[in-house]
């Protein structure tokens, strides 16, 4: 007897990367269900080789489902996650909604999968924005050797971080600059087609943006409060795939060797780090793979203790979907969840 599984959001490019990634890694599912908004409804998502139907989220009967996989935005999730955990089945959200709640436990299950337990209180699991998930998959096996005490980040983030409609934009942009015709910016406050961008998500007082602040406060609660980390979050025109230039302090001394073997041997880590042209991985390459990738792993000396690597991974997978549908992994293995079915 297996898990009833709902994926609310499963239109969207978290939601449909949950589908397939459910199917590909054949999670002891009875049953699936897409759901999204009454404006889907009646519309089909792929299911491994099969087709869903999509219900609308909000008529839907959550009293017989075990598992909802939510990836519907901060505000449906706000209104949504609480009246569906009351419902006993446990959320597993993407969005920032519920990351910070002290009854919220935030997994990335190769770091901190013991955190797990904690679903009870709330009936809600997080899981961190996609920059951070990639980072601590990284970190984690290097504070365990040296105790990390400062890291700096720069991200160099995919649009489909921003949703479907966001990728539309980058691929029209990009036509109408080889068309010339005009250019509408909609989802990004500059034009991403040909730029950067330096903003992502909403300014904070301090001059940091939210998504500066989530890789701070994410990687503290997931993995240690003493760690300082400062980001700065910029937006490129890839479509899937972010990356991340890392230097980090730590406490005791690490050298370069030791970090390249000690991230080899990590779950859910692979170094390719060859010192010559392209022996490194960029996002283009990571598309639609699990690990996180490691390179360019060398001595910062302008620090005590100092390392610099580059890490690259799947915003879409890791970053979501892999990510939440591991943490279901882990509620089932450790035998946390029971079917509701099998219960009865
Ligand atoms: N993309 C990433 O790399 C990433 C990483 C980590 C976390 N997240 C988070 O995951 C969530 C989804 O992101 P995404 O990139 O998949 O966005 P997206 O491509 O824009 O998809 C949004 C999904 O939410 C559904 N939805 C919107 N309003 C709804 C409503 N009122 N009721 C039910 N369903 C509704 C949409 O359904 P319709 O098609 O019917 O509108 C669609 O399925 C966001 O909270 C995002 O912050 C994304």
């Amino acid at each position: 007897m297996g898990y009833k599984v709902a994926v609310a959001g499963a239109t969207g490019n978290v939601g449909r990367e949950m589908l397939s990634i459910l199917a590909e890694r054949a999670f002891p599912a009875d049953e699936v269900v897409a759901l999204a908004s009454r404006k889907s409804q009646g519309t089909e998502c792929s299911f491994g080789d099969k087709t869903l139907k999509v219900k609308a989220l909000d008529t839907y009967d959550f009293s017989d489902v075990d598992i909802c996989l939510m990836s519907a935005g901060g505000s449906v999730s706000k209104e949504w996650s609480p009246k569906i955990a009351a419902q006993g089945a446990v959320v597993i959200d993407n969005s920032s909604a519920w990351r910070m709640d002290p009854d919220v436990p935030l997994i990335v299950p190769e770091v901190n999968a013991d955190a797990a337990a904690g679903f009870r209180k709330k009936g809600i699991i997080a899981n961190p924005n996609c920059s951070t998930a990639q980072l601590v998959v990284a970190l984690k096996p290097l504070h365990d050797a040296a105790t990390i005490k400062r890291v700096v980040v720069s991200t160099y983030q995919s649009v489909s971080g921003a949703g479907k409609d966001a990728m539309d934009e980058l691929f029209s942009q990009t036509k109408s600059v080889y068309t010339n015709d005009e250019l509408v910016t909609k989802k990004f406050p500059k034009r991403i087609a040909f730029n950067v961008i330096p903003q992502i998500d909403v300014f904070m007082e301090d001059g940091y943006t939210k998504e500066e602040w989530k890789m701070m406060a994410e990687t503290k609660k997931i993995l240690d409060p003493k760690i300082k980390l400062t980001a700065t979050c910029v937006r490129v025109p890839v479509f899937i795939g972010h990356a991340e230039a890392v230097t980090i302090e730590f406490e005791k001394p690490i050298s370069v060797d030791e970090v390249t073997s000690l991230l080899r041997n990590a779950p859910g880590c692979l170094v390719i780090d060859k010192r010559e042209p392209g022996g490194y991985v960029t996002p283009y390459e990571c598309a639609g793979e699990d690990a996180t990738y490691i390179s360019r792993i060398r001595e910062d000396a302008t620090v005590e203790n100092g390392i610099s690597l580059w890490c690259v991974s799947d915003n879409l997978r890791k970053g979501a979907a892999l990510n939440a549908i591991q943490i279901a992994e882990c509620l089932v293995n450790r035998k946390l969840l029971q079917p509701k079915k099998k219960a009865a």
